[in-house]
């Protein structure tokens, strides 16, 4: 049976979906605070700096993959509100959308996002619909990350723009082994004090050790026909984005 990496655990396929989606059921309500607490508010900057670019005109159709508790779609909606987009949000997990939905109200919003269950690798999209594909810490937690970035392509039009925000490879041997003691000794520790979860959080850090580095996604993205990639490192490639054209 064909394996894949669940942190540094070798799963099923099907295992691996199941065990990420118990991973965001359990973090779900803490999320937020636990995402602020242990970037101290880094992957803030990440995510404005992230929208800044976003190639946008009116009337765009917007997908916001593996969007979690809203965090680019709000960012978005907010910079760009002058344009009237369609933003989708579109998550594997009903407890982080179900989070993102309630911030949403609480905000006094009541239109202007749709929340859609579904899954990267089978979007339930049509071929050819959406203007700007975005994914932030989402990509690394896909069981087949190939089929998600197929998908990411037949759906977006042709010329639109695929975005996507994550940990990568840091490129400074010191800050490397900074970065490994942090994540690999105060992270779970963290996880485990303030949200009584350890395993959650040993397994982010795993993932992020298990994804492709910059150079590679590259290559995955050219793989599944987009063009034009470019990719730019945050804090020396902790975390990278890549923009595409389908
Ligand atoms: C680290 S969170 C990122 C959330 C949000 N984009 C952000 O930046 O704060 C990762 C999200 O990916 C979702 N996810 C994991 N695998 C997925 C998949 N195959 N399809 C869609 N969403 C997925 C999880 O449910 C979770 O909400």
């Amino acid at each position: 049976m064909p394996s894949t990496d669940f942190g540094f655990e070798k799963v099923s396929p099907q295992e691996k979906t199941k065990r990420v989606r118990g991973v965001f059921e359990s973090v779900a309500s803490r999320y937020d605070v636990m995402n602020d607490l242990m970037s101290l508010c880094i992957h803030r900057l990440w995510k404005h700096d992230m929208v800044n670019q976003l190639p946008l005109h009116p009337n765009a159709n917007v997908l916001d993959v593996a969007g979690g508790t809203g965090d680019i779609s709000f960012l978005i909606h907010k910079k760009y509100r002058h344009l009237n987009l369609n933003i989708t949000i579109c998550d594997l997990t009903p407890a982080m959308l179900e989070v993102g939905r309630n911030r949403w109200i609480n905000q006094g919003q009541s239109q202007g996002v749709e929340w859609v269950c579904g899954n990267a690798e089978q979007l339930p999209l049509p071929d050819n619909s959406i203007d700007l594909y975005t994914i932030a810490f989402g990509l690394r937690n896909v069981t087949h990350i190939e089929q998600a970035l197929q998908e990411a392509h037949r759906v977006l039009k042709p010329g639109g723009t695929f975005v996507c925000l994550e940990f990568s490879d840091v490129k400074s041997p010191l800050l490397g082994k900074l970065y490994d003691f942090y994540s690999f000794s105060l992270l779970p520790w963290l996880g485990e004090k303030v949200a009584n979860d350890r395993e959650s959080y040993q397994y982010l850090v795993e993932s992020i050790r298990r994804f492709p580095n910059q150079e590679k996604l590259v290559t995955l993205l050219k793989t599944a026909g987009m063009q034009t990639v470019s990719w730019q490192n945050f804090l020396n490639g902790i975390s990278c984005l890549h923009i595409a054209k389908k």
